[in-house]
């Protein structure tokens, strides 16, 4: 009966993300060909299939006129996508500049930018503002296709006036919360001028996850010391109202890379890597080019290494792959120049007429390429100075079951706590002991590595994004019960 079919009628879920899975680029007046967007949140949730989910995002496009709005929306509607329009000042000041000259930054330990009000980003407020403007105008959309009983899932450090905007247009609308960055000590989040107005908007949600547990002990934390209120096991309470608190590890949808493997076109791509790199260990980096993943300093790491070890000069490679991201914002650009004057100068220094040392790429690659490169990998590098989760290490192990190669990992990443048993963890800022790390990791024993490997691969197929997904939902409908139950006590 009828009954029957509620039950087993999939529940709705609202993704709401500053970037949709899929990214647009225009090809004409009312073409537009869409792209997979890359980032750790769009390859977790690319897995999630068990809800009836819609996403609601920007597509990373400006898109001024009227008809491309709504032949870019009736494109998206395909995907599942529905857009959120920001015109360019707003991408400018709200994205380019509080979210990724901000919050990103301070959030990943890097400190705060200077006060520049002549340069183009304008000043702190005005990039606030923008940031609230923002977040009002995915309330709006959000709102628009909002039904009874949806649950709203807003995602990471775009979207925190979120759950306030939201609660405001419906008290009774399900709202959870997830950051993907880490969530810094309260002592870096005291200093951003908004500290207690950012507070405030996250508490509106029913549920505030994190990847790690030492993220949400940080959270509650600042709630305590910024804006005085108690933090309890459960969470963050005001006033008797309870905002649930907790940590939930994301994953991959491991099955989607061990299934790839088996494709020949994969096949045929990881044997002529195996071709072009006979007779040398691969080592791999797989990294947005972002200041936290630590670039510069495991490329220096790889050149200690090698100057300490010439006997390993010509039977080892590095592939960096180095995929460009926020190209707007000048330190991602003064990054990029800085990488690459690295790369050279140890290339000259090391390369011979036939070899290099490094293989620095600036792009992406194919899904298939990306899991070829993975499956040859001898060793991969993740050496991130800080980083919510990172899932490039997920993905090494998931595509390492014949091989078993060694994963070096910063103790700074949310991995760390995962995958630490199987990897060898690493400070990044202490090149020396990277590059040692590097040469303990290419003389491993077989027996060694099979068993760091099983235990981390074990892991990678077991807490999967789907897992992610489905346990932060349900925690967040039983959120919402048992706060029915205490109003009605
Ligand atoms: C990180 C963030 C994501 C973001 C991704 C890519 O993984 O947590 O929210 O989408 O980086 O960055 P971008 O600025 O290109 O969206």
């Amino acid at each position: 009966g009828t009954d029957g079919c509620e039950r087993l009628r999939k529940q709705r879920l609202l993704v709401v993300a500053n970037r949709l899975p899929v990214s647009a680029v225009r090809k004409g007046e009312d073409s537009w060909q869409l792209e997979i967007s890359v980032g750790g949140l769009v390859s977790a949730l690319l897995g999630v299939k068990e809800f009836d989910a819609r996403w609601i995002g920007w597509a990373g496009v400006n898109v001024p006129d009227e008809t491309g709005q709504k032949t870019l929306t009736i494109a998206l509607a395909e995907k599942r996508c529905i857009p959120v329009f920001l015109d360019e000042d707003t991408v400018h000041q709200y994205y380019n500049g509080y979210c990724n000259n901000m919050l990103w930054p301070a959030f990943h330990y890097l400190g705060l930018p200077q006060e520049d009000r002549l340069a183009t980003t304008r000043g702190f407020q005005s990039q606030f503002d923008a940031y609230k403007k923002a977040n009002q105008m995915f309330a709006n959309v959000v709102s628009k296709h909002y039904e009874e009983g949806d649950v709203v899932w807003c995602h990471d450090y775009h979207l925190m006036f979120l759950p306030k905007f939201l609660k405001e247009y419906n008290s009774n609308m399900k709202v959870g919360w997830f950051l993907h960055t880490p969530f810094p000590s309260s002592e870096i989040h005291r200093m951003l001028p908004s500290r207690s107005e950012l507070l405030r908007s996250v508490l509106a949600a029913d549920l505030v996850g994190f990847h790690t547990y030492d993220y949400a002990r940080h959270f509650v934390s600042a709630c305590r010391r910024i804006l005085g209120l108690e933090g309890t096991p459960e969470g963050v309470e005001d006033q008797g109202k309870l905002t649930r608190v907790a940590a939930f590890p994301i994953g991959i949808d491991s099955d989607r890379f061990i299934r790839a493997l088996e494709l020949p076109q994969v096949q045929d791509h990881m044997k002529e890597l195996k071709e072009r790199f006979a007779g040398r260990k691969v080592m791999l980096g797989v990294d947005r080019l972002d200041m936290i993943k630590g670039i510069p300093q495991k490329i220096l790491a790889f050149e200690e290494f090698l100057e300490e070890n010439p006997e390993w000069r010509d039977k080892v490679v590095l592939l960096q792959i180095a995929v460009p991201t926020r190209t707007d914002v000048p330190e991602y650009q003064k990054l990029t120049s800085q990488v690459h004057e690295i790369v050279g100068r140890i290339n000259g220094r090391f390369g011979t007429l036939t070899a290099v040392p490094i293989h620095h790429l600036d792009r992406s690659l194919d899904f298939h390429a990306l899991c070829a490169l993975y499956a040859v990998t001898d060793v991969a590098l993740v050496t991130s100075l800080r980083d919510g989760m990172n899932l490039v290490s997920y993905e090494f192990v998931a595509c390492q079951a014949s091989k078993k190669g060694v994963l070096i990992l910063s103790e700074f990443a949310g991995a760390a706590q995962s995958l630490g048993a199987g990897a060898i963890l690493v400070n990044p800022w202490n090149i020396t002991e990277v590059a040692y790390s590097i040469g303990y990791a290419l003389n491993m024993s077989a027996d060694e590595r099979e068993k760091r490997h099983n235990h981390n691969f074990r892991h990678v197929t077991t807490h999967t994004s789907q897992e992610w997904a489905a346990t932060f939902v349900s925690e967040l409908n039983d959120t919402i019960v048992q706060a029915q139950l205490r109003t009605r006590q």
